[in-house]
């Protein structure tokens, strides 16, 4: 199994990395993650390359038998090309952001394309041949969106290929809508500069149909910007190419970025400065990077230290890095490497600890890795490439996301939350999830979980239906079927496509504010919604729970229908956690999934992998 460290030889004197390299041996490390970021220093200038300093880096980490994953430096371009070109992405509000951090520049700029496409070429072209180079990273952790002229002259050529004529997008997009009809794609706007400035309510915003469009667009620019280095690097070598993701991080659509990935890798930080996330939101992550492509996953950078830009999230404790590390073994990881080996005295992440501190010498984080390492020497290859195999899809929809975001129904409405409220409520209950995409194969599964899946085209209905027809279970909730895939409504009874299916009619909805709440009781207990009630009627479902309160009082809440061989549930509210646990329990039970361990502890996670028909179970 690859156990290592993402390392910046550049950032300290030569004499010092034979010293790194046989502390990292001593801490069985068998693999680095180099060059990321260090564009300055391999093209020194337009067209001179200096591998020299990386050859000899290479070279000494070799003499440990320690591997090498290359880092395509494109996430921090050079001052002198930066000079040379106008690459510098623009925000929402137009402005241009500047030199001095990272991600400056615009997946669109053909001439930061043409850059990054030489500086990987002569990458490859100098390491192909090197035995110690194992994979490749592409840039650094994706995201953001430009708003720049040419991302707008991009947009409308993206647009005239999927809608062919302006007519088409004028009705997809409603745009007789306050007269927002176009004559032609040249003139077609990009949602910059929402006039609402920050308030979640306002008139003023732009079409969510434009909006998804955009939003898809930027997903896509990345994505070719991504293949376009993958593509490079393909012409030379065939060692495995990745990314280093972001978990639940939705700027851009990461089952459409993993399709060109050999495999997918992360970056884990359990406890950073913005939060001490609950130890199943980090499973969820990793259950999502499974996902991607349905196949084990790295974590590129693992959590090493107390870690923040300006100010710190909290020392991990003793023993926690050891405790995050076999959570990310636990969900599939193949390989960990923690970031970083050592913390950088200067820069934006002075503050950002690794394994060691700024002195440089092994303390309790070394120690504790150096055990690690040597578990994993033991058991790394019994537990390498073992499989999770889950009766339950939890279904994540990027389109989803954004229309969600676009418009939140509630004001307390989070699809991200929401998605975590069933995951929460399953894996409390110790059974395995896939958390992973509507394009996936749902026959594998005995239970797809589609929350608040809104956006529903005929092809996904009817994919739903013959997934339940013959045998399969589908959990439908509230604000499902409600839109077009354009992020219009639609014009059918809702719960529109899904109607049939869920067996029940959503006559109206109530929603919640005001500190308003409704009792839900029924066959699973009691529970509380707070953001959503649909009032429902039953078609052909029969009746699980139903609410206490409100002029809908005794009307259902939850229902289950039988069609064909299967089951569709229709959750009409949302419901707090100790409910949703409850409801989760009452769902297994009912499939007749068996919880990996019996016994539930709320903070004791229960998992289990399976290899050449062994069992491995992580708690
Ligand atoms: C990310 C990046 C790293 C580093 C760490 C810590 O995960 O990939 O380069 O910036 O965060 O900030
Ligand atoms: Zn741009």
């Amino acid at each position: 199994m690859y156990f290592g460290v993402d390392y910046y030889p550049e950032h300290w004197d030569k004499n010092r990395w034979e010293i790194d390299a046989k502390l990292m041996s001593e801490a069985n490390i068998n693999v680095v993650r180099l060059a990321e970021f260090s564009w300055s220093k391999l093209e020194v200038s337009d067209n001179q390359f200096d591998f020299s300093w990386l050859d000899e880096a290479i070279g000494v980490l070799s003499k440990y038998d320690i591997k090498i994953v290359l880092g395509t430096p494109t996430a921090a371009a050079p001052k002198w090309l930066m000079n040379k070109i106008n690459a510098y992405p623009v925000d929402i509000h137009g402005i241009q952001k500047g030199f001095g951090t990272r991600r400056h520049y615009c997946p669109n700029n053909s001439e930061y394309q043409f850059y990054s496409k030489r500086i990987v070429c002569e990458m490859v072209k100098h390491y192909k041949d090197n035995k110690n180079v194992i994979a490749w990273q592409i840039d650094n952790e994706f995201g953001g969106r430009c708003f720049c002229d040419n991302c707008k002259k991009e947009f409308q050529e993206w647009l005239k290929n999927k809608y062919k004529n302006i007519d088409n997008l004028n009705s997809a997009w409603g745009t007789v809508f306050w007269s927002q009809e176009y004559d032609n794609f040249n003139d077609v706007i990009i949602p910059s500069y929402p006039a609402n400035e920050g308030f979640p309510a306002s008139p003023y915003n732009h079409n969510p149909s434009l909006v998804l469009d955009y939003y898809r667009f930027c997903s896509d620019s990345i994505v070719k910007y991504q293949k376009m280095q993958i593509d490079e690097i393909k012409k030379y070598t065939d060692q495995p190419v990745t990314h280093n993701l972001m978990g639940h991080c939705g700027e851009l659509d990461y089952f459409d970025l993993g399709k060109d990935l050999d495999f997918v890798s992360w970056d884990c930080y359990p406890c950073d400065m913005w939060s001490s996330h609950h130890y199943l939101d980090v499973s969820m992550a990793h259950d999502l990077m499974r996902g991607i492509k349905n196949k084990n996953f790295w974590v590129m950078e693992q959590q090493s230290g107390p870690c923040g830009w300006q100010h710190f999230g909290k020392t991990p404790e003793p023993n926690q890095i050891r405790l995050w590390t076999y959570q990310s073994i636990a969900h599939g990881a193949d390989a960990i490497l923690y970031f970083r080996w050592r913390a950088c005295s200067f820069g934006i992440e002075q503050y950002w600890y690794g394994v060691l501190d700024h002195d440089g010498i092994p303390r309790r984080r070394y120690k504790e890795i150096q055990k690690i390492g040597k578990e994993l020497k033991e058991y790394g290859d019994l537990l390498e490439g073992s499989q999770n195999i889950n009766d339950i899809a939890i279904i994540k929809s990027y389109d989803n996301l954004w229309s969600h975001t676009a418009q939140k129904h509630n004001w307390q409405f989070d699809y991200t939350n929401y998605l975590m409220s069933w995951y929460f409520g399953f894996a409390k209950n110790n059974v395995g999830i896939d958390v992973t995409s509507n394009n996936a194969d749902f026959s594998k599964y005995k239970i797809v979980c589609l929350p608040a899946f809104n956006l529903v085209s005929k092809e996904f209905a009817d994919k739903c239906k013959f997934y339940v027809e013959n045998g399969g279970t589908i959990i439908l909730t509230f604000r499902s079927g409600i839109k077009n895939e354009d992020n219009s409504m639609t014009e059918q009874i809702l719960p529109g496509y899904f109607r049939e299916l869920a067996g029940v009619t959503v006559e109206e909805f109530d929603s919640l504010r005001d500190g308003i709440t409704n009792e839900i009781k029924g066959k699973f207990g009691h529970g509380k919604a707070k953001i959503w009630c649909d009032v429902v009627s039953t078609d052909t479902a029969e009746l699980i729970s139903e609410y206490a309160d409100r002029f809908y009082k005794n009307t259902p809440a939850i229902t289950v229908n039988h069609y064909g061989k299967g089951k569709v549930y229709y959750i009409a509210c949302d419901l707090d956690d100790d409910a949703m646990y409850r409801l989760c329990s009452y769902i297994i039970a009912n499939e007749s999934i068996e919880p990996i361990i019996d016994e539930k502890i709320d903070g004791v996670e229960a998992i289990k992998r399976i290899k050449n028909n062994d069992e491995y179970y992580f708690a």
